[in-house]
């Protein structure tokens, strides 16, 4: 199978532990033995903290997602150091060069254009690269009618649509260093690849193995 992989830099990185590193990238390496994986990784904290300086600089969105892009191309890095020879030694910018790069090793990529989040660039790279699953590894068990933080009787898909995912996330404020569990951008390329997709929590590494194996886990989106 060719598997993309997204991994929320909140889950990544987190106390500046190696050992949570090491952790994605073992599980990573023991799927890429059976199949092509691509991974994406996001910003967290990092990219928040230093969008948020910009911004207190005066910067205009582009240019805080300019900021958040290269934090998640950093993260992108520290998890190639993790995964050695498995990996591609590089950071991957553009969706043609992931696919040439995937022929020899897991790819790992970060953001890639203002406007949207790496949720949105982990689907486009499945849909261009032509996955089998998208999985999304992310700081919440799966998706929910609504921000289960601020409405205790939200509830949490164990299934959805793309389109149903699409209406959930289509309230979400589109600026740099939002947060939300898709973002809009990745809920419709979701919807119009038909890709199938899992959200997981990505808290426990080993989560991500468990959706490869075909266990039921997190929220999975079924093309319409
Ligand atoms: P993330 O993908 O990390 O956003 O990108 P996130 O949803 O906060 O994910 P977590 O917390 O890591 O799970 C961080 C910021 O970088 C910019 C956006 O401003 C985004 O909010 N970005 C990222 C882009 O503009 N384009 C990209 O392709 C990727």
């Amino acid at each position: 199978m060719k598997i993309v992989v997204s991994i929320g830099g909140s889950v990544l990185i987190s106390d500046s532990d190696p050992d949570r590193i090491k952790a994605f990238a073992s599980v990573l390496r023991e799927i890429a033995t059976s199949n092509h994986v691509f991974v994406v990784t996001g910003g967290g904290e990092t990219a928040r903290k230093y969008i948020k300086l910009g911004r207190g600089l005066g910067a205009n969105e582009g240019i805080c997602d300019r900021i958040g892009i290269d934090v998640t191309r950093l993260n992108a890095y520290i998890l190639i150091l993790a995964l050695g020879s498995f990996a591609y030694p590089e950071v991957i910018t553009t969706y043609r060069d992931a696919l040439v790069a995937g022929e020899h090793g897991i790819v790992v990529m970060g953001g890639v254009s203002p406007g949207y989040t790496t949720d949105a660039v982990s689907a486009i790279l499945a849909e261009y690269v032509g996955a089998d699953l998208l999985i999304n590894a992310t700081s919440v068990d799966g998706v929910y009618s609504s921000d289960p933080k601020i409405n205790p009787d939200s509830k949490r898909y164990e299934q959805m649509s793309a389109y149903e995912l699409v209406e959930v996330v289509l309230s979400t404020k589109l600026h740099a260093g939002s947060t939300s569990v898709i973002d809009p951008v990745g809920a419709k390329v979701i919807e119009r690849s038909g890709i199938r997709t899992i959200v997981l929590n990505g808290s426990d590494p080993s989560n991500i193995l468990k959706a490869v194996r075909g266990e039921k886990i997190g929220t999975e989106i079924l093309s319409d």
